[in-house]
């Protein structure tokens, strides 16, 4: 791939350690960039509070087969998310198939091959999802199995309750001391030592060719994208077409139809397409600003790893503009961790008290950070009472920011009908919370929005009043685009066309079934028969935010008995009605077309909709069946080890 590992660089992971002169490797699989967070985290906190000589490694870039060779000084660190149904994350499923493989062969041959090998384990997941943290818990099984010695506990973090950043918090620190211990290493008082070194370009300004102001890449840079697009390569996509689903007391919901026909880009329905947001520029002029940086905000710089094993997470030449609208997430969540780093850069005693309160404390912290949604600047702002944080080294925003993420959309669309245009349906994330003059807006959803303002031509600024530099890096993309890449999924229909399929798709869960619907209504209208096909949507009320009611009624005409639309309405009457309750009513039915081999599917919300719908299959089927409960759990789990019950769930 294009990020693949550089030519001539070493796939041997003790080689690697050696010619670096290192101790500790930190491998991560990662997908949305949580655990290579976390991974860099322990690497600097290693480094700095016990001497570690650490380097950060992502997993697809090294080979397994010498785990048996490293030395029994070293330590080789694992975080490791779990990804949708308990699967690896792309960059770890060489690693996860060659560790829990049956023949698992190292160069060696001894009896217990990794008895020399020191590991320490955390997992990222989530216990909405039933295989929750299997990738830390099989690889910690994997390497116990093979002599491995674990140090600490295989810790566990959980972002289904919330609490992934505290877990790590918990789990690290026991760990360290059993590290500790175990290689003999000695505590000392943090120092921060930056990783990246910052070199002002004079004689270069923002216009010359060969600085990076957003370009995701070289050919970007060069004017001469060309494919394979993918997770290091995006194709910025022209927008076709794009409204609001709906509009109501400030909720809305978008449509987008983006157009792949220039590129090789390729869908299929039920895949998923990853949109590159750009930051609000709002919360860049505040995030420069607190930093003070304003006045050299266009400056050119370089930014050079100090280390060797180390990478900077952008393309450079660059200004500080570009890096921290187009690459850094600037308005996520703070790590309490980073707080505490950062208070030694305090411009004065109180704040330096402040930040080092909310670092420890827990409580203290969730109070006056977490519910009010704030990002890094915000808490910067509010403690430092408006004075500049002009001592943080930009090093330590770099190493302490995230990369700046793609989000993913389930798509709309169906590529039979429209193979070269990808429809997303994205609600857009905004809150009102206490104790904030603003409301909390997500960044990719209301970059979308502003997209869709511009498209049609509607005045600015928008009426939430963000803005965005949109037309793209120096304007070179014409009209409006959206740098975008497609992801393949395993949430597809049956491949006989002929097979009933059932589908539950609250609020935006609808969107890969309006794909799957239109895939079916397409099918008939070539002259294909196509099985019951039953959507249960729910939403608040038929006046609100019903989505798509005229292509229901669309597909209705041209699939006459085999569509039926399944309403539930939230917030019409008196009770709750949702979509699982309409499921139950109708179990002998459901229950029949299961014994048919319909296929079903669900998504949309991960947290409590996906679990309380698979409980209530459960139910109906140990009801029409006259089977105990647990039995018919074991059916749906069967069914869905056999695909046939599938899952596009997000929480
Ligand atoms: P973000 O800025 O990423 O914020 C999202 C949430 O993170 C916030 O609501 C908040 O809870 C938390 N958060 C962010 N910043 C802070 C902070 N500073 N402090 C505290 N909390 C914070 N969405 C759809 O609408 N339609 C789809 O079809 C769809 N399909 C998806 C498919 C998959 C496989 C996945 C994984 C997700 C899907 N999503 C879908 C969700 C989507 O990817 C985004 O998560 C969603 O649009 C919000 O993105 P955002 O950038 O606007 O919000
Ligand atoms: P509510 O917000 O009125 O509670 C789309 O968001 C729809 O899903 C809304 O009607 C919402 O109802 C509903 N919903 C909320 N929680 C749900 C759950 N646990 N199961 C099913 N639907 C739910």
């Amino acid at each position: 791939g294009a990020n693949g590992a550089k030519a001539g660089k070493t796939r041997n992971l003790v080689e690697a350690m050696e010619e670096s002169g290192k101790n500790c490797i930190i491998f991560y699989g990662s997908q949305t960039g949580t655990a290579e967070d976390y991974a860099s985290r322990l690497a600097k906190e290693g480094k700095s509070r016990y001497g570690l000589e650490t380097m950060v490694a992502d997993l697809e870039e090294y080979d397994y087969d010498n785990l048996d060779t490293v030395p029994s000084d070293k330590v080789v660190m694992f975080v490791l998310a779990t990804y949708g149904e308990g699967e690896p994350t792309d960059n770890a499923v060489d690693f996860y198939e060659f560790i829990t493989g049956e023949d698992v062969n190292f160069s060696e041959g001894r009896e217990v091959p990794l008895d020399n090998l020191n590991y320490v384990a955390f997992g990222l997941g989530n216990n909405t999802y039933e295989h929750y943290n299997s990738m830390v818990r099989n690889v910690n099984k994997a390497l116990e199995k093979l002599g491995a010695h674990r140090i600490g506990e295989a810790g566990e973090g959980d972002d289904g309750a919330g609490t992934m950043e505290e877990d790590f918090l918990a789990w690290k620190d026991p760990m360290w001391v059993a590290l500790q211990r175990k290689l003999g290493l000695e505590e000392r008082e943090a120092v921060y030592e930056p990783i990246f070194g910052i070199v002002e370009r004079e004689g270069l300004t923002k216009d010359s060719p060969e600085v990076y102001v957003g370009e995701p890449n070289k050919m970007h840079l060069e004017g001469t994208p060309k494919g394979p697009f993918n997770a290091h390569n995006p194709y910025i996509a022209p927008i076709a077409t794009s409204y609001e689903l709906f509009n109501v007391k400030d909720r809305n919901c978008l449509h987008m139809e983006i157009d792949i026909s220039a590129s090789n880009l390729t869908y299929q329905t039920g895949d998923h397409i990853a949109v590159w947001p750009t930051n609000p520029g709002e919360e860049v002029d505040r995030f420069l600003d607190i930093l003070d940086l304003t006045d050299k905000r266009h400056n050119v710089i370089s930014v050079k790893a100090l280390e060797p094993t180390a990478k900077v997470p952008f393309p450079t030449p660059t200004t500080y503009d570009a890096i921290v609208r187009y690459h850094m997430e600037i308005c996520a969540p703070v790590s309490r961790q980073f707080l505490a780093t950062l208070a030694a850069f305090a411009p004065d005693e109180a704040s330096k008290a402040e930040m080092t309160k909310l670092g420890g404390d827990k409580d203290y912290f969730h109070s006056k950070v977490n519910v009010h949604h704030l990002n890094i600047a915000r808490v910067l702002k509010t403690v430092g009472n408006g004075k500049k944080w002009g001592k943080i080294p930009f090093s330590a925003m770099i190493e302490g920011v995230t990369k700046l993420q793609p989000r993913y959309y389930s798509i709309s669309s169906s590529s039979l009908e429209q193979p070269k245009t990808i429809a997303i349906t994205a609600v857009v994330e905004k809150q009102d919370l206490p104790g904030r003059e603003d409301p909390f807006r997500g960044v990719a959803t209301n970059y979308l929005l502003a997209l869709k303002e511009k498209q049609n031509g509607e005045p600015e600024p928008t009426p939430f009043g963000l803005t965005y530099e949109i037309t793209g890096p120096r304007n070179r993309y014409d009209g409006i685009h959206v740098p975008v890449h497609v992801r393949h999924s395993n949430f597809k229909l049956p491949s006989d066309p002929s097979k009933p399929v059932i589908m539950i798709g609250p609020g935006t869960g609808v969107a890969p079934f309006r794909g799957f619907i239109r895939e079916r209504k397409k099918m008939v209208e070539n002259g294909e028969t196509v099985g019951k096909t039953i959507l249960f949507f729910g939403c608040r009320k038929p006046t609100e935010d019903f989505m798509y009611e005229k292509e229901w009624e669309e597909a209705k005409k041209v699939m006459g008995d085999s569509f039926e639309l399944v309403l539930a309405f939230s917030r019409q009457g008196t009770k709750k009605v949702y979509v699982q309750h309409r499921l139950k009513e109708r179990s002998k039915e459901i229950n029949e077309l299961l014994e048919k081999k319909a296929y079903f599917y669900v998504c949309g919300d991960a947290a409590n909709m996906a679990r309380e719908v698979n409980t209530v299959l459960a139910q109906i089927i140990s009801e029409e069946r006259g089977i105990p409960e647990a039995k018919a759990e074991e059916i749906v789990k069967n069914m869905r080890a056999s695909n046939q019950y599938q899952e596009d769930v997000w929480s």
